[in-house]
């Protein structure tokens, strides 16, 4: 299948985004998406009805509906750890029953969500001033990202996040929080990653050293309750979740306790909506109508098809500043896999390299390789119609000037004729052809843009439930496991092979020339 499409490609080759607009005046209408008031632009792409219809039909043959149904329903579609995947029953506030294994899941997770609010409602009364989440990857990344988009929305204590077991992090933070005050909640799905429990025991101590008893300072949000007991967090401060969420779809549920503390229960439950509305969408909209069916179609085409290794994620959304580090680990944990579900090598490239900062900062830093260097990279733009600051609409106008302009730079470019006309009577002959060449931009190049109204708690779960639903689609197509994440476990097992030789109770001599080397220098120069 990936060959018919190679083929589209070549026969398209050098064709101009711009000249389809020309063709096509409907085409921004044909090749979008709404769902809710979010809308969903890949008209600057070269995107056609025969490419479309082409990926469509990759989609179908691939069974992306049924092994949708069969997530949403419980089946044990991560088939490598034999478990269910159903973050989406975190945000299934209906309670409508979801079973696994015979057993329908709901009533527990309806019961956790309830003891979340209760204590969330008892640390926003309490005194608290700040809260420390313990937690790396997506024990960290959903819950840091969420809690700094929804700043205007924030009116409990202040969240901090310490993830990096670099002693840095936990002391830079410790410094802001007074001991009296504060609440830790040591967030990890397995209660054993070795940097959440050094920090959480760093934490511990430094409480102690303060003179401040850690009893009623320490919750526990895992799917392990027996090491979080082992650990001293009573049952009444331990919130469980099972092992069908995986840690990168997790902040739906216990994960997401901090930002439920910073937000309150009932916009919690916004932003739990607003996902839940996108995944009724995604379960019921006819495919090219489907948001995150076409979002994936889109990025396969640029990534697969055209071998586009990269995609940017630009959100000019300041507040959305961590959300290209979120995606990063959704898509790249996710879909960065070499074999298909049967262990054969993939037959194609698989999931893309995922980067971004906020627009527009990273227009002053990396857009210049995006608009002029060799290698084209797409562009996946998110902006709102409003901010929240009403005295500022100007700043959002400018914003909103500066997110449309660079999509239109990137599909527009600048020719030569007109470049020469932007030196002309500056320069002449030789030195006007030689200045005018370093002011062309080869255009053509893509990009899609999301816009939203404002973003709000139901907006956010509704971008992240897009970009989840995107990357299951573009796993299903490739036939990999999206939900395991074997590639990580090599590295734990060596760093923790080398702990004793970095600290010099073990020897290295088993070690290559260069790892030896470098403890050498560590070795010479610890102090
Ligand atoms: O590094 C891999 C990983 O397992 C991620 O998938 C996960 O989000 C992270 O580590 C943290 O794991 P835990 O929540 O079990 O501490």
């Amino acid at each position: 299948m990936w060959n018919d499409l190679k083929t589209l490609a070549a026969a398209r080759e050098g064709r101009r985004i711009d000249a389809l607009f020309a063709e096509d005046p409907a085409r921004a209408a044909t090749f979008s998406v709404s769902v809710g008031d979010m809308l969903l632009d890949y008209s600057k792409t070269q995107l056609d009805d025969e490419v479309m219809n082409a990926l469509l039909a990759v989609a179908e043959e691939a069974g992306v509906a049924g092994r949708r149904d069969a997530m949403f329903s419980g089946a044990k579609i991560n088939e490598t750890e034999g478990r269910a995947v159903l973050h989406t029953a975190l945000r299934n506030l209906s309670g409508t029953p979801v079973e696994v294994d015979g057993e329908d899941v709901m009533p527990d997770v309806l019961e956790t969500l309830a003891r979340m609010e209760s204590l969330a409602d008892e640390v926003r009364g309490s005194g608290i001033t700040d809260v420390v989440n313990i937690g790396i990857g997506g024990s960290d990344l959903g819950p840091k990202m969420a809690y700094l988009a929804l700043q205007p929305y924030c009116d409990g204590p202040r969240c901090h996040f310490v993830s990096n077991v670099d002693g840095a992090d936990i002391a830079d933070t410790l410094k802001l929080c007074p001991a009296e005050t504060t609440l830790f909640i040591v967030a990890s799905k397995t209660f054993t990653t070795i940097e959440t429990m050094t920090n959480a025991k760093t934490a511990r101590d430094w409480l102690q050293a303060r003179g401040v008893s850690p009893e009623g300072r320490f919750v526990a949000l895992s799917s392990n309750q027996e090491k979080a007991a082992e650990w001293g967090i009573p049952a009444e401060r331990v919130f469980g979740f099972e092992d069908w969420v995986g840690g990168r779809y997790s902040m739906w549920g216990p994960i997401g306790l901090s930002v439920m503390i910073a937000v309150g229960p009932e916009d919690f439950r916004a932003f739990l909506r607003g996902a839940q509305a996108m995944d009724d969408h995604f379960l019921t909209a006819p495919f090219p109508d489907n948001m995150p069916v076409m979002l994936a179609l889109v990025g396969m085409w640029h990534n697969q098809v055209l071998g586009h290794a990269t995609r940017a994620v630009l959100p000019y959304d300041n507040r959305l500043t961590r959300l290209p580090a979120y995606f990063q680990q959704l898509e790249m944990e996710s879909n960065g896999k070499g074999v298909s579900m049967d262990g054969a090598a993939l037959a194609c490239d698989s999931g893309p390299v995922v980067w971004g900062e906020p627009g527009t900062n990273g227009q002053h830093a990396f857009y210049q390789l995006i608009h002029q260097g060799t290698r084209v990279i797409p562009c996946e733009f998110m902006v709102a119609a409003q901010g929240h600051e009403p005295d500022l609409r100007h700043h959002h106008e400018l914003l909103i000037a500066n997110c449309l302009g660079q999509s239109e730079a990137l599909m527009r470019g600048r020719t030569l004729d007109e470049a020469r006309g932007k030196v002309a009577g500056k320069f002449e002959g030789a030195e006007l052809e030689r200045q005018a060449r370093h002011r062309v931009f080869p255009g053509n190049r893509p990009s899609t843009t999301l816009i939203y109204r404002k973003l709000d708690p139901a907006t956010l779960g509704s971008i992240v439930a897009l970009y989840e639903h995107r990357v299951f689609v573009e796993g299903v197509i490739l036939n990999i496991n999206s939900f395991d994440q074997w590639g990580v476990e090599l590295g734990k097992e060596l760093a923790t092979a080398l702990g004793p030789m970095v600290s010099g109770a073990e020897s290295a001599d088993s070690k290559d020339g260069s790892t030896r080397l470098l403890l050498t220098y560590v070795h010479k120069n610890v102090s």
